[in-house]
């Protein structure tokens, strides 16, 4: 098996509390938008980190129980967060066996090895799951309906973590940056689209409480700290709609809030999507003891990262871009 990227921090930011030392944070997913956050947020808190996906391990089939338990018992982390996924709603449809190996076998595997070794673990899960005319914002209790493979496949992965009593399984919605050429995630397209000074369309009735990827980092951090299991949404307290967000986004920028025209999403998509995807954040606020952001303290967090560009900076947004691949993950 090829070597593992291992990064370490020595010392943790003054008034952190230090990681247990017993055993480095397992982050799966690594390579994705929220795995990249989490490793930095992990370092920063003075774990070891180390990151797993098929990029930095070839030949690892995550999926598979041969090689995934003994793996994971050779590192003998002291928590595994689970960040990867298929996020590509066509992708999941056009390969529903791989979109159900990754999204759900992963977890129930993660789930088997989590209640044999007693370690603790998280499952990042979703917000795709509701379809309404009206912005809702729903909490851990609500029904799903989740209208295509992807948010049936993500459903099934937490239902199998939640066999592991021992699991956290967290619902969001995330945005920031990933940095993949040709992928670009939500915020990187709208900033695209901004910077390339041409009109283009947001939605007004897709709904969402996106938080900062590295907000949902520390709110999982600490929340695994003080033991939490089971399902808790962690998002930002507000739900907005597409265009709202970008509104927001182009203001704090310094573009131009013009350029973005309020729209109703165009019908009969296929894959259907979903639209009304609001969380209810009382439970994870109850269990930290604090408020999650607020919209403007997103957009705040966005607009203070390294990887934000200047207004006058021109991107090429990417070509033929289907813009709810990546709002609907
Ligand atoms: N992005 C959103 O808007 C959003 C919203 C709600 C919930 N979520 C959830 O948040 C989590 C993270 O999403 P993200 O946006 O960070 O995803 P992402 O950017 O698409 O990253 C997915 C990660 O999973 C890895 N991966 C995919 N298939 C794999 C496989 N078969 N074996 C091993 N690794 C595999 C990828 O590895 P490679 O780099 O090697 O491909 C990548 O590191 C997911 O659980 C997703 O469902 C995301």
């Amino acid at each position: 098996m090829s070597p593992i990227t291992e990064r370490t921090l020595p010392l943790p930011r003054d008034g952190e509390v230090p990681a247990s030392p017993a055993g480095p944070v397992l982050v799966l997913g690594h390579t994705g938008l929220l795995g990249q956050a989490l490793v930095r947020v992990a370092e920063r808190r003075g774990h070891r980190a180390i990151g797993i996906s098929s990029r930095t391990v070839p030949g690892l089939n995550l999926a598979r129980q041969s090689d995934l338990a003994p793996f994971l018992d050779r590192l003998a982390p002291s928590l595994v967060v689970n960040a990867a996924a298929l996020t590509d709603l066509a992708a999941c449809e056009a390969d529903m066996s791989a979109a159900h190996e990754v999204n759900a076998r992963l977890p129930g595997l993660l789930a088997e090895w989590g209640r044999r070794r007693g370690t603790p673990w998280v499952q990042v899960s979703t917000d795709h799951y509701w379809c309404d005319i009206e912005n809702v914002r729903h909490d851990e209790r609500a029904p799903l309906s989740p209208p295509n493979t992807y948010a049936r496949t993500k459903r099934a992965g937490e239902e199998l973590a939640r066999k592991d009593p021992g699991c956290l399984v967290l619902r969001t919605n995330i945005v920031g940056f990933r940095g993949r050429a040709g992928v670009p995630t939500f915020v990187e397209w709208a900033l695209a689209a901004l910077a390339s000074g041409q009109p283009f369309d947001t939605y007004t009735d897709v709904w969402a409480s996106s938080i900062e990827v590295h907000q949902f980092a520390d709110a999982l951090f600490d929340l695994v700290a003080m033991g939490a299991t089971g399902l808790v949404n962690v998002a930002s307290r507000d739900s907005v709609s597409k265009a709202d967000f970008v509104a927001a986004l182009a203001e704090a920028g310094g573009y131009d809030t013009a350029l973005a025209h309020r729209v109703p999403r165009p019908r009969r998509r296929r894959p259907r999507r979903a639209n009304a995807m609001g969380l209810d954040v009382a439970r994870a606020e109850a269990l930290l003891g604090r408020a999650l952001p607020t919209l403007p303290e997103v957009i705040d967090a966005i607009v203070a990262s390294p990887a934000m560009p200047m207004p006058s900076v021109q991107i090429a947004p990417a070509a033929g871009l289907d813009l709810e691949i990546d709002t609907a993950a």
